[in-house]
């Protein structure tokens, strides 16, 4: 099984970047944390990290036929992205939606996802352990799709 992980705007900065919203973990140690995760269930990561909007889209769209599901914190994107939305519609990959900080609890702005609607499920507030939570139920999911 393969599973891209697909993580927008910012999220680079993870560890520094206001680390009360975010915690403490960086983007590094995340996808360490996951692709250990990954391999207890020999599910195959591709991970991918981008400030840059055409970048993201360009990667939504190679998720077909590369990727059996995805996990995307697309940051800020997912607030703002019809682009990224139209990718994800264009190419039918199951996704959950991960964001760090209970983006429901935030700013009016952040309360709104434009790819929500379109996603298997979102997890929201768990801060890093959202990954390892939105991998886990993703396999459960793509498992069981397939019988
Ligand atoms: C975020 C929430 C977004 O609103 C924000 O723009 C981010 C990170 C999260 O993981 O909590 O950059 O996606």
């Amino acid at each position: 099984m393969r599973v891209a992980v697909l993580n927008g705007p910012n999220l680079n900065l993870l560890g520094t970047r206001e680390p009360h919203v975010y915690g403490t973990e960086t983007l590094a140690e995340i996808e360490h944390t996951v692709r250990d995760r990954a391999r207890a269930s020999k599910v195959e990561i591709d991970w991918f990290q981008t400030n840059d909007e055409g970048q993201f889209v360009d990667r939504v769209q190679a998720l077909r036929g590369r990727a059996d599901g995805a996990l995307i914190n697309a940051a800020a994107f997912t607030h703002t992205s019809w682009a990224v939305r139209d990718a994800l519609l264009a190419v039918q990959v199951p996704f959950v939606e991960v964001h760090l900080s209970n983006i429901f609890a935030r700013e009016p702005a952040r309360r709104q996802s434009l790819l929500a609607d379109l996603a298997v499920a979102i997890v929201a507030g768990f801060g890093a352990r959202g990954y390892i939570l939105a991998l886990d139920g993703l396999v459960a999911h793509l498992q069981a799709r397939a019988g």
